[in-house]
């Protein structure tokens, strides 16, 4: 995820440019960079750096750059590590045209192939480099008629600004399934990533759909579909100040990053469909034991991660808190795997527990968001979730995006083992393809989780219960809660409660049963009715239509049928907006919960 802006008008380009970049750097910064192009030479100046916004800004500092039209970036690096080279924006061969993208380009291995065999060399590891030199190879006329050849050859999902010297009063800008937007301004236009970075400017918008084009100059804007037809744009105007856009019209970023989680699932499904490690595949086919070592919400998705991986690919997996595995005696042979899950890559406890099963002689591989992080240098392969930089220190859309991950790499090496049958592994892919549209749907139950938080917020204790798949989520869901609204929540095994846990029921205890219409569905009923039994607030979070779980429970939050597999993929969302409400109805410091950080660097 990267934040583009644009700029055409009177007003020198790069404060404005730097200004919206800084707006935008909570979709990226690990480098940035601004082309600018100078009307006393017609040249294209282009400066980037490797860091933050200000980085950038103390680069430029003494620098004169004078221009009424440009483009910025902030990157948050997929393909390529965060280098001055992979920076944006990225420049044609003869430096006539600049470009700057957000998303990712699934065929960019082949356009680039093609492109060399042409002579055009390539200076970057981005996918993104390909759009620069393929408006160089296909201009025709203009670059607006060119934008419709070059957006007929890119596969994958994309925003697009370009500018070039030929036409120094134009940018155009292509989108396909990264948000992009045009403001508007008097004597003044603008692209960008999203509405905040150029709220200062304008608050009248054309949000561009996929599929469409623009021509933008400092008077005008034409949008077109792909068939070279004008779309009649309506105008949308917003009346947000600056501090409420950052974080969308939400009031925390967790809440908003819990919402962004649909957009995240297809992320990270299109990432590793397009970046598949193939000899990690072919490694893990053949691995005899795979531990898996993480801590807090990594570690349950990690819990989730062994079924999948012992349903689909069969091969024994033990899932461990890094900070134990590290002492442990590890039994590690050549065909041992050891999975790091972390959401910075700069986890201590894993990094280090990594690094140790490494040195005796287990093949490692990272799951991480954060490109370039420690972890994905240390481990021999790593996987990314797409998730973008993730603000709030409690984990929601990171923990959805590793399920996704160990999920996706479950089925790619049970069908690799020939252990799990094509059309099984297509069955499954097809219901994850529904994921996001299923979540979406929870989502719209903010309201009601609302309500109900209100009614239970102020519980000393909680419990959560969960069987088989669903246990791990129990775990979390307690963990959400306890970490943020600082209520003393348990998450247990629900056939283990009678054996202890249960002692604790009383009619002033809510207890949150994790209860899908799956293999497990009685076994649960029947704990539920011990819960009822000792008085115990149920609140289910069970599949829609079911009827039964109603009279049983105090609250259900229904989620959308799915098969049995995928349920925590679903069953989380109720769980994280639940903690969410109670922890803001208590006025707790729901993003910087005290005590916590971000990323635990010490052991
Ligand atoms: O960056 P990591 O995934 O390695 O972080 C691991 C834990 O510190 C993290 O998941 C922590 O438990 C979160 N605050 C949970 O919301």
């Amino acid at each position: 995820m990267c934040g583009i802006i644009g700029y055409v008008g009177e007003r020198q380009a790069v404060p404005v440019l730097l200004y919206g970049l800084q707006r935008l750097e909570y979709r990226g910064y690990d480098s940035a960079g601004i082309a600018v192009i100078t009307p006393a030479s017609n040249r294209l100046i282009v400066e980037k750096q490797v860091g933050k916004i200000k980085d950038l800004q103390e680069k430029l500092w003494n620098k004169k750059i004078e221009g009424h039209i440009g483009l910025g970036h902030s990157r948050w690096a997929t393909h390529g590590a965060p280098t001055i080279e992979n920076a944006h924006p990225h420049t044609s061969k003869s430096e006539i045209i600049s470009i700057v993208h957000n998303g990712i380009i699934e065929n960019y291995i082949e356009l680039k192939k093609q492109l060399e065999e042409k002579g055009y060399k390539f200076k970057s590891q981005t996918d993104s480099e390909v759009i620069a030199h393929l408006f160089e190879d296909l201009y025709e006329e203009n670059l607006l008629k060119t934008a419709f050849k070059v957006a007929g050859k890119l596969e994958g999902a994309y925003a697009v600004g370009i500018i070039s010297t030929k036409e120094p009063d134009t940018i155009v800008a292509i989108k396909k399934g990264s948000p992009l937007v045009i403001g508007l301004g008097k004597n003044e236009n603008f692209i960008a990533s999203d509405i905040p970075a150029v709220l200062e400017y304008t608050k009248d918008f054309i949000v561009l759909e996929d599929g469409e084009i623009a021509k933008i100059t400092k008077d005008k804007v034409e949008v077109y579909d792909l068939k070279g037809n004008k779309v009649k744009k309506e105008i949308l105007h917003v009346n947000w100040d600056v501090s409420v856009a950052e974080k969308a019209g939400f009031k925390h970023f967790m809440e908003k990053e819990i919402h962004e989680q649909p957009r995240v699932v297809s992320d990270t499904i299109s990432g590793f469909t397009s970046s598949k490690e193939s000899g990690l595949f072919e490694e893990l086919k053949n691995a005899s034991r795979i531990y898996i070592i993480a801590c807090g919400t990594s570690f349950h998705a990690g819990l989730v991660g062994k079924f999948w991986i012992e349903k689909f690919a069969k091969i024994p997996v033990e899932v461990d808190y890094a900070s134990e595995y590290r002492y442990r005696d590890k039994i590690i042979d050549d065909k041992t795997f050891v999975i790091g899950i972390s959401q910075s890559g700069e986890t201590a406890d894993t990094r280090f527990a990594l690094l140790d099963a490494k040195k005796e002689g287990a093949k490692t591989l990272g799951i991480v968001n954060v490109v370039g992080s420690s972890l994905s240098r240390e481990a021999d392969y790593t996987l990314y979730t797409y998730c973008g930089p993730e603000i709030g220190v409690a984990a929601t859309k990171t923990f959805t995006a590793q399920l996704v991950v160990l999920l996706l790499t479950a089925l790619e090496v049970g069908l690799k083992k020939k252990v799990l049958p094509q059309d099984k592994y297509e069955d499954i892919y097809q219901h994850l393809l529904a994921i996001p549209s299923k979540i979406e749907k929870i989502l719209l139950k903010n309201k009601t989780i609302k309500e109900i938080s209100y009614k239970y917020m102020n519980a000393k204790d909680f419990l959560f219960l969960g069987r088989n798949i669903n246990y791990p989520i129990a775990l979390e869901g307690s963990l959400k809660l306890k970490e943020i609204s600082y209520i003393h929540a348990e998450g247990y095994p629900a056939g283990e409660m009678k054996h202890g846990p249960i002692a604790l029921i009383d009619e002033n205890m809510p207890v949150v049963a994790v209860a899908p219409k799956d293999n497990f569905y009685e076994k649960m009923i029947s704990n539920i009715q011990e819960v009822k039994a000792r008085k115990g607030k149920v609140i289910s979070v069970a599949t829609e239509n079911d009827e039964q779980i109603k009279d049983l429970s105090n609250n259900v939050i229904y989620i959308p049928k799915t098969i049995n597999e995928l349920y925590p993929l679903l069953s989380v969302i109720p769980l994280q907006l639940l903690s969410y409400h109670i922890a803001a109805l208590l006025g707790k410091d729901v993003d910087q919960p005290r005590n916590l950080a971000k990323t635990v660097t010490v052991e």
